[in-house]
């Protein structure tokens, strides 16, 4: 069996909670759960369950590492049109289209029988977008007909009544090597009881995706704005998803709540303008985005980038600064493992004992024990919210109790918070304020606490440090004291300490840009 039957996917807009037994009037937001699913390829993806290191011994004697073949997915069903067609799609922060297949894809075949290929890029998140207007280079349609599509279903506009195309072409690419084009329409979109009408979507015609991407993040980043800046006039934005539940009167602020849940879980929610106070525990503080595009223009920020003020480590009761040089990371629910400037990835490798390994591409370690509660603590800004150790590190599937991190070093400068991350994290996404609000993620909550998301998030404190925000690339050096307890951080290199005014200024003017593009380009080198 090489396709995963996909699990019903619930969706619900909750009418109100109750209060003392008694129903409140409609409340304004919508509760939509997700499948989550592992796997080298979404199509043979299975359920929950941490990602892992399968090896295999090479004729060398070194063992080969596949889990940058793993990665996380997260599936919505999708009714489109009327009558409604069912169509499976990848929920992405990290980009701001939804695109679905057609049914004339020609890389699409009428049986199954796909291969596990191994795409060595997959393990890059397939939301970190390469650029809405690349072009699909594939010539022809012989022998590329090797998907089944039917498994996630197409949607075929001919059949909807209610569909108009807007006659526009549709072209995206993304980090995975996975490109779509087709022509954008609008036509009614049902989430369970949520309905849109009128929505803005792509019906791609050729893609090499199996499935469709429902991309949820910031309008700056739209294929139809992003893709087209180069030849000007005919970019334009239009309200996807989060906005248009605003416009159209369902909830009242274009924000959303995420919950990845625990590792294991097999299911995580999102919840439209609204917070689940259940889901955090301690307070939830609120940081601003940053805009690395600044001075290329781009007037607002168009992805999830946050400054990260400072990292430290708990080991054994104890907790040490690693470092509190400000660098800005990407949140991104579509990347799988975390990706650190180098010389960070090597300061928190020599805390816990990893080795660069060039054999392997990846850092390997003696595997923790057990209970082994090691934390990695991320400041971002007067506020902290712990990792478990555990959850970067990759088992091995050999008696050879070596262990992979699933830290990667990316760059000079930047850093990519996947799950690993943001499993942790119970994070509110306001792409109206371009803020995000964070606490610690809490799993062991039996009632919900849902409130809806007015102006500003409820309960939400701005961070100390809030206007401390990163704006220049500066190397990364340890030391600093931004969580001592106990047996007080190391202070080997003190960081300067720029006045936090000053840094703020700074900010757009000289910005090596936290570019998605520069990490594609890595990407390559990396693999190549
Ligand atoms: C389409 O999806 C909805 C919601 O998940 C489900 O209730 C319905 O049974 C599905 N229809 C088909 C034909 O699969
Ligand atoms: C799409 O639907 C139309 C109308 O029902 C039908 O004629 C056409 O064959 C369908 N296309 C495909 C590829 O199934
Ligand atoms: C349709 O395309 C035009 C540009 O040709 C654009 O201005 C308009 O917003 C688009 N409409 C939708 C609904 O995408
Ligand atoms: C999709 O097509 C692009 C462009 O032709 C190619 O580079 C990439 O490897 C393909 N990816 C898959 C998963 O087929
Ligand atoms: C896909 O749609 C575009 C735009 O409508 C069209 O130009 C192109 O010929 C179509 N390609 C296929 C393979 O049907
Ligand atoms: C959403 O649309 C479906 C099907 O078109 C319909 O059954 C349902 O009542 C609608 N729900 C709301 C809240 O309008
Ligand atoms: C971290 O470890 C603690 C203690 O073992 C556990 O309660 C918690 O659920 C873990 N968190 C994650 C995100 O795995
Ligand atoms: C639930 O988890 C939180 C930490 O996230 C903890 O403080 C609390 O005691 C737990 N409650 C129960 C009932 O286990
Ligand atoms: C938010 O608006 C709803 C009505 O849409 C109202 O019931 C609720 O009290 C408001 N909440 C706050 C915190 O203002």
């Amino acid at each position: 069996m090489q396709l995963l039957a996909l699990g019903v996917v619930s969706t619900v807009l909750l009418s109100g909670h109750l209060v003392n037994g008694e129903v409140e009037s409609l409340e304004n937001y919508v509760h939509l759960s997700f499948d989550k699913l592992r796997g080298s390829r979404y199509e043979t993806a299975t359920k929950g369950g941490k990602p892992s290191a399968r090896l295999r011994k090479r004729a060398d004697g070194y063992e080969e590492i596949e889990i940058i073949n793993e990665q996380n997915f997260y599936s919505v069903e999708l009714e489109i049109g009327t009558p409604s067609q069912n169509v499976t799609v990848l929920l992405d922060t990290g980009s701001s289209d939804l695109w679905v297949s057609g049914p004339e894809n020609p890389y699409c075949m009428p049986v199954s029988g796909t291969q596990d290929d191994f795409n060595p890029l997959s393990w890059i998140t397939r939301s970190t977008l390469v650029s809405g207007s690349a072009t699909a280079t594939s010539s022809g349609s012989s022998g590329i007909a090797t998907m089944d599509c039917s498994e996630y279903g197409v949607f075929n506009s001919s059949r909807s009544s209610t569909f108009r195309s807007n006659n526009t072409g549709f072209q995206i690419s993304y980090g995975d090597q996975t490109f779509a084009s087709g022509t954008w329409g609008t036509d009614t979109l049902n989430l369970g009881d949520a309905n849109v009408t009128g929505f803005s979507f792509a019906v791609a015609n050729r893609s090499n995706s199996t499935v469709g991407v429902f991309g949820i993040g910031l309008p700056g980043l739209e294929s139809t704005y992003t893709g087209a800046t180069a030849s000007s006039d005919n970019s334009y934005q239009y309200q996807n998803f989060p906005m248009k539940l605003k416009a159209q009167g369902t909830i009242n602020h274009v924000a959303y709540s995420l919950f990845l849940d625990e590792p294991e879980a097999h299911s995580g929610s999102i919840l439209f303008g609204a917070v689940d106070h259940s889901k955090y525990s301690g307070q939830l503080y609120t940081i601003p985005l940053l805009n690395p595009y600044q001075n290329r223009g781009v007037q607002n920020p168009i992805e999830f980038d946050v400054t990260v003020q400072g990292v430290g480590i708990s080991q054994s009761g104890s907790t040490k600064t690693i470092t509190t040089t400000k660098f800005p990371a990407l949140l991104d629910s579509g990347t799988t493992l975390t990706y650190m400037p180098y010389q960070l990835t090597e300061l928190i490798a020599a805390r816990i004992g990893a080795r660069y390994s060039s054999n392997l591409g990846f850092y390997v370690m003696p595997c923790p024990a057990d209970n082994d509660n090691t934390q990695l603590l991320y400041d971002f800004g007067g506020f902290q919210i712990s990792a478990n150790l555990s959850n970067y590190i990759l088992g091995s599937s050999s008696s050879s109790n070596v262990c992979y991190l699933g830290i990667i070093p990316l760059s000079d400068s930047n850093a990519i918070f996947g799950d690993n991350f943001l499993i942790n994290a119970y994070v509110v996404y306001d792409l109206e304020n371009y803020e995000v609000s964070m606490a610690q993620a809490r799993f062991n909550a039996t009632q919900s606490q849902i409130e809806v998301i007015n102006g500003s998030v409820p309960s939400a404190v701005k961070a100390p440090s809030y206007s401390a925000t990163w704006s220049t690339v500066q190397s990364i050096t340890s030391g600093g004291g931004a969580f001592t307890s106990g047996a007080a951080g190391s202070t080997t290199t003190a960081t300067s300490t720029t006045s936090k005014t000053s840094q703020h200024k700074a900010a757009g003017d000289k910005l090596a840009p936290t570019s998605i593009f520069v990490l594609v380009a890595w990407a390559f080198s990396f693999v190549v």
